[in-house]
């Protein structure tokens, strides 16, 4: 075991990102724009975030409809404390990405999913938009978020490094930056993969690179890291090994396209009591002894980066308790299950 590592069972936890009121959303469950059935499922689901669609999963013979359902659910679900509503619009690059923002708007989502993007660039632009949209509404200057899908072309794998510098010379989208996850199903039409696993059913190597990127993009950004869907939805096994090593990776949260996947994926990605109780100990070790660099705790040398990790572990349940404690769900041991 590395000396990085808390003790055996007790999972990573990547630093969560942004303010602490920014809340950390476990599960972001993706809904049809145009399905009101759905949409109707979706919010009872329990998840913390639910993605409306405009994008893929609408026809387009359906997106004026899916539109306008779209705006009316958001201007009636006012309330977001258990729940925030997402939108994700068409890519820039399709030419319907402003229609898709002017016609939700007056629902004031509480973000914007933005798929394909291929720079940094287009990030910022779809973010002036948002600005522009806000002052026109009335809404709070930045108040809408973005989650960006940042790896859904070739392109857009080789320009990730870009995001650093470009969100250093526009703090203001850096802001509004609240995640980064990744997507394969676009990576492997645009680039002709035919199999996105190998005979071990391991990921191939582009899209291990892809997964990797996401996550180190988002952690080195300080936003949050939001695994991509899970696509067999009646495989509750695979699931479960994919939220798993989701978290032993780094990742805070995780895209969902069936109900069915919320509970698993909320329960894993809040820490485990046995977790809580590690980071308490550390910090107050530390606490107890302000002058030591490294002491031992139950026969294991401690030093900074385990003090790092514990106060991450207690930032992440810290926020989860602000921002969704009307959910009242306890924190659960979570050693056995790793
Ligand atoms: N949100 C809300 N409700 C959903 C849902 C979702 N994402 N997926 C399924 N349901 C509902 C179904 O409508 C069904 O309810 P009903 O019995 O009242 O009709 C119930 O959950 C059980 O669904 P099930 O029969 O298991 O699946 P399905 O065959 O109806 O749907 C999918 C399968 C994949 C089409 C559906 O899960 C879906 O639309 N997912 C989201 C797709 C999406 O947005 N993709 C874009 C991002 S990758
Ligand atoms: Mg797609």
């Amino acid at each position: 075991m590395s000396n990085l590592s808390p003790p055996a069972g007790v999972r990573n936890v990547s630093p969560p990102s942004g303010s602490p009121n920014t809340p950390v959303l476990r599960s972001l469950l993706f809904v049809p724009g145009d399905s009101e059935r759905k949409q109707a499922k979706a919010i009872v689901s329990g998840a913390d975030a639910l993605i409306l669609d405009l994008e893929d999963s609408v026809a387009v013979a359906q997106l004026p409809a899916a539109r306008a359902r779209v705006r009316e659910l958001l201007q009636s679900q006012t309330d977001r404390s258990r729940q925030q509503l997402w939108v994700r619009v068409n890519a820039l690059s399709s030419g319907i990405l402003l229609e898709d923002l002017v016609a939700v708007f007056p629902g004031m989502p509480d973000g914007i999913v933005v798929p394909k993007a291929a720079t940094a660039a287009d990030v910022a632009e779809v973010a002036h938009y948002l600005s522009a949209l806000e002052a026109r509404e009335g809404q709070g200057a930045g108040s809408t978020k973005l989650v960006v899908i940042a790896t859904e072309t070739p392109q857009a794998l080789l320009t990730l490094n870009s995001y650093g510098p470009v969100l250093a010379a526009d703090p203001r989208t850096h802001e509004r930056l609240a995640g980064l996850t990744w997507g394969s199903e676009d990576l492997s039409a645009a680039m002709g993969i035919t199999h996105k696993t190998d005979r071990q059913g391991s990921l191939t190597f582009t899209f291990q690179l892809a997964r990797s990127l996401c996550v180190v993009s988002a952690t080195a950004l300080g936003v949050q890291a939001i695994d991509g869907v899970y696509l067999d939805f009646r495989d509750a096994e695979g699931l479960k090994r994919d939220i798993e090593s989701a978290r032993r990776d780094g990742f805070t949260g995780k895209l969902a396209i069936h109900p069915d996947q919320v509970g698993p994926i909320n329960e894993a990605f809040i820490p485990g009591t046995a977790e809580v109780e590690w980071a308490k100990r550390i910090v107050a070790a530390f606490a107890a002894s302000p002058d030591a660099g490294v002491m031992s705790l139950d026969g294991q040398m401690i030093d900074k980066p385990h003090l790092v990790q514990a106060r991450r572990i207690l930032d992440l349940m810290g926020r989860r308790g602000a921002a969704h404690a009307p959910h009242g769900q306890p924190a659960r041991d979570a050693l056995d299950r790793g």
